[in-house]
């Protein structure tokens, strides 16, 4: 039991979806680590040096960091690369796509090192990493937050999460500063590149972000009725993460005390890369068949891009509620669909799916 008398919740421990999945459907993400790029281009280093990439997945966006850092190096210069991720993320694909860590001088000796590892451990050695970076994975809780209550709907219970893990979230992040504070050497930076909350309907933006997963959720309603799944299916999908703000950031960095100081910070909307094709639809006004098949195709990528992280999630929730896992894959794909079709008639294919990001630096005092 915890202090305030409730149960402690388990570790989160799913990774994205796995076989490529990820790689193949994380533009957007791929857009965030191309926004961060600045913060990394006036580093220097000595012949020795450890560079970490704390929740790197299958590593299409990693590589390119990494590639970066080795080519700044001095010539005879030895870099050990270190990918971390849960011990439950496809680690296969990313090694085959470490051929493309190449230094341009052949004098540069690369070593790379997988780390199957939550980063809410010690990840590396004390004093020994020159650059931590973590590309939107901080956003990521340590533990699963409580499900949605079967009183409350899809919608409700979406405004209130941000509430109630806000706590959670805050104490999270500092702790991933203390561990990664006592990894990296003095001098040493951590660079983030953190989701923030979406400005949905605030600022004048509309996204269609809220309507990409009420329509997921939507399709599991539907496949509820059908029968196809457990009637709690929805329950405890949703992936344990929490956004942060530049400020929410500036509050965990002032909680470790000295050992941090931002260097700069940053923030930017990426949008997802399909945008554009959504852009492309909106201007063919006169032949509805294309514009449709646009729409359609546009809906097709960002599900998928959303499933990519959902996905595990959902399976582990479906089979624990009961649903036979020889079936799971079925009806994961007429999910899939189903949702497709349902963001189409919501009127999101007509939207941009997009990210706020907060981007920062951060120097090891
Ligand atoms: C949205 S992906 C981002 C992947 C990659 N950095 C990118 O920019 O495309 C978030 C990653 O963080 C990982 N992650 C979540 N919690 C973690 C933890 N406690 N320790 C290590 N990795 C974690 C997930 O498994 C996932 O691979």
């Amino acid at each position: 039991m915890t202090k305030n008398g409730t149960s402690p919740r388990p570790a989160n421990t799913l990774a994205m979806a796995g076989d490529n999945t990820y790689n193949e459907n994380s533009g957007q993400q791929y857009l965030a680590m191309e926004a961060s790029l600045p913060l990394f281009d006036d580093l220097s280093f000595g012949r020795d040096a450890t560079f970490v990439d704390y929740g790197c997945s299958q590593g299409a966006a990693s590589m390119a960091v990494m590639q970066r850092l080795v080519s700044r190096l001095p010539p005879y210069s030895t870099a050990s690369v270190v990918f971390n991720d849960l011990p439950s993320n496809d680690f296969n694909s990313l090694i085959k796509l470490l051929p493309s860590i190449s230094p341009l001088d052949p004098t540069i000796t690369v070593y790379p090192c997988i780390s199957p590892n939550s980063f809410y451990n010690s990840v590396a050695p004390a004093c020994t990493v020159d650059v931590a970076f973590a590309l939107s994975s901080i956003h990521w809780l340590r533990q699963v937050p409580p499900p949605k209550s079967a009183e409350e709907s899809f919608e409700e219970y979406l405004r209130k999460r941000n509430t109630r893990n806000a706590a959670a979230s805050h104490q999270d992040l500092v702790e991933f500063l203390n561990l990664r504070g006592r990894e990296v050497k003095p001098g040493g930076k951590l660079i983030v590149a953190a989701p923030s909350p979406c400005a949905d309907d605030i600022d004048g933006r509309i996204s269609g972000n809220e309507k990409l997963r009420c329509a997921l959720f939507k399709a599991m309603d539907i496949l509820i009725a059908a029968g196809k799944l457990p009637a709690n299916a929805t329950a405890g999908v949703y992936p344990p993460n929490h956004v942060h703000t530049e400020r929410s950031f500036r509050a965990a960095v002032t909680e470790t005390g000295a050992m941090w100081t931002i260097e700069k910070v940053y923030s930017k909307v990426i949008p997802h890369p399909a945008y554009q094709s959504m852009l492309e639809s909106r201007s063919i006004k006169e032949d509805t068949k294309i514009r449709n098949a646009l729409r359609e195709q546009y809906a097709g990528i960002v599900m998928d891009w959303m499933l990519a992280v959902f996905k595990p999630f959902m399976r582990t929730w479906w089979m624990e509620q009961g649903l036979e896992e020889g079936v799971c894959e079925q009806v994961f794909q007429e999910c899939s669909e189903q949702a497709k079709v349902e963001f189409v008639k919501s009127g999101g294919a007509e939207l941009p799916v997009a990210q706020d990001f907060v981007f920062v630096r951060l120097n090891r005092s």
